[in-house]
């Protein structure tokens, strides 16, 4: 069915009339795939940009011309770039896979299973051994060995006088309020930072740069609401960022968190006190880690209400070796692992050999203790979930003692947090 179709992969530097058609096209197909309206020239630019800089591989598939119609705009569009994945022990090549779109005259006719199984072939060739992405819907992706593995909260604090944080000893760090204008070089250090010391963190596209400046990319404008604030921890060092803007401005009104940003404890609950401190507001809404100190620094933690909790990262193991010998194991132990991947990539057996905290993992032929799928392993692989309920779901299985053993193996802290989207 695909063979009616011309595949070609965009070359974001070939600035010919007939390229830059095409990859405005491209464009176009992906914002009319995620229902965004169409782009104006200055988003136009600003994409084509961050998409350079992102190193960004963008492939699409386009149908056969109708005459008299252009041609630009593909059916069916794929991109990918490559950044980093905290791992929990080391961080990690990620492939991230993105702009996945077909449009509706064309969908279900294999044009999705052929691009992305094309580009995961593309991933393993060029030795990356995760590949990561985001869904719009939860029963696409499992079929290509994807397994969703973090989660991210949605909070709604009452930060009336009912929020007080528990004391703690003042580690001399202060928050001061930044212009976008000026903020970037802070921004980009907090995320740094953060990306160090948090496992299910993944790199930044490099759009961000433009949204924490106060560029809208869905209303394709200027954003004059968002404001910035950013702790200064001990030592003078930026450690944590807030991107907030005022929702409701009345005097019981609501701010709306947009991105938060910390590299410890500390700077995210001063970021806290900070928002709890504007004037004229009592709600403070936005994103949070599903594990969040916040709910246990607060003097009475039913301010803070989770509202929504949904899978965020996605996770699908392509050398198994590579990305286990990078997660945190949690005791002694040697086991065999049968890790069975329709694709192939993933598929093997694998001895786990566990000690103070890291595993060396290698191809095997011995008999596996515990066997499960590849998207399984992408689940388990940062954490967001233990062996336990998997074992229970039926999706791990082995004997009961290899079941325990494998848990007490690969389930431990910290929980992750991934806080990019793309
Ligand atoms: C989701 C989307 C990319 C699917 O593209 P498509 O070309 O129709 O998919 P394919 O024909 O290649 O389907 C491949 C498999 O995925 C399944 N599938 C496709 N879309 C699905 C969906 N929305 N939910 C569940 N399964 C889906 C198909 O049934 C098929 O299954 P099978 O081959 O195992 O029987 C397309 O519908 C789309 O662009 N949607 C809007 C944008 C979007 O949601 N993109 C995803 C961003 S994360």
């Amino acid at each position: 069915m695909t063979d009616d179709y011309s595949f070609a992969t965009l070359d974001l530097d070939d600035e010919s009339e007939e390229n830059t058609a095409r990859l405005t096209g491209w464009l176009d197909a992906i914002m009319r795939g995620f229902h965004q309206s169409q782009p104006n020239d200055e988003f136009r630019e600003k994409w084509l940009a961050a998409v350079r800089r992102d190193g960004a591989v963008n492939r699409g598939a386009w149908a056969a011309p109708v005459a008299g119609l252009s041609n630009d705009v593909p059916v069916a569009t794929l991109g990918h770039l490559v950044k980093t994945l905290n791992a929990g022990d080391a961080i990690l090549p990620a492939w991230m896979i993105t702009d996945v779109t077909v449009a509706p005259t064309h969908r279900r006719r294999g044009l999705m299973r052929q691009l992305m199984t094309e580009n995961l072939c593309a991933a393993v060739s060029a030795g990356a051994p995760v590949a990561v992405l985001t869904a719009s819907e939860g029963a696409i992706y499992q079929r290509f060995g994807f397994g969703p593995a973090t989660r991210e909260a949605r909070v709604r604090v009452d930060t009336s006088s009912r929020f007080r944080l528990r004391d703690r000893p003042d580690d001399g760090g202060r928050v001061v309020i930044v212009a976008p204008s000026e903020a970037w070089p802070l921004l980009e250090k907090v995320f740094a930072r953060h990306h160090d010391v948090t496992r299910g963190s993944v790199g930044r596209p490099t759009y961000y740069e433009s949204w924490l400046q106060g560029y809208d990319w869905d209303e394709m404008s200027e954003d004059r609401k968002q404001r910035l604030a950013v702790r200064l921890g001990p030592d003078g060092e930026p450690d944590g960022f807030v991107a907030y803007a005022m929702k409701r401005p009345d005097d019981n009104g609501e701010v709306e968190v947009r991105d938060l940003v910390t590299a410890s404890a500390e700077a995210l609950l001063a970021l806290w006190q900070f928002l709890a401190d504007i004037d004229l507001t009592e709600i403070v809404t936005g994103p949070a880690p599903v594990v969040d100190p916040l709910t246990h620094a607060l003097v009475n933690h039913r301010v803070r209400r989770v509202t929504a909790m949904p899978d965020h990262l996605w996770v699908r193991v392509l050398d198994v070796p590579v990305a286990l010998e990078a997660r945190p194991w949690f005791s002694d132990d040697r086991m065999i692992v049968r890790v069975v991947d329709g694709l192939g990539h993933a598929d093997g057996t694998f001895a786990i050999d566990a000690s103070d905290g890291r595993a060396a993992v290698t191809p095997t032929s011995a008999a596996p203790d515990v066997t499960l799928d590849v998207e399984t392993l992408g689940t388990l692989y940062l954490g967001d979930v233990t062996v336990d309920p998997l074992a229970r779901a039926g999706r791990i299985t082995g004997t009961d003692d290899a079941v325990r053993r494998f848990g007490s193996l690969a389930d431990g802290s910290p929980a992750p947090h991934c806080n990019t989207h793309f």
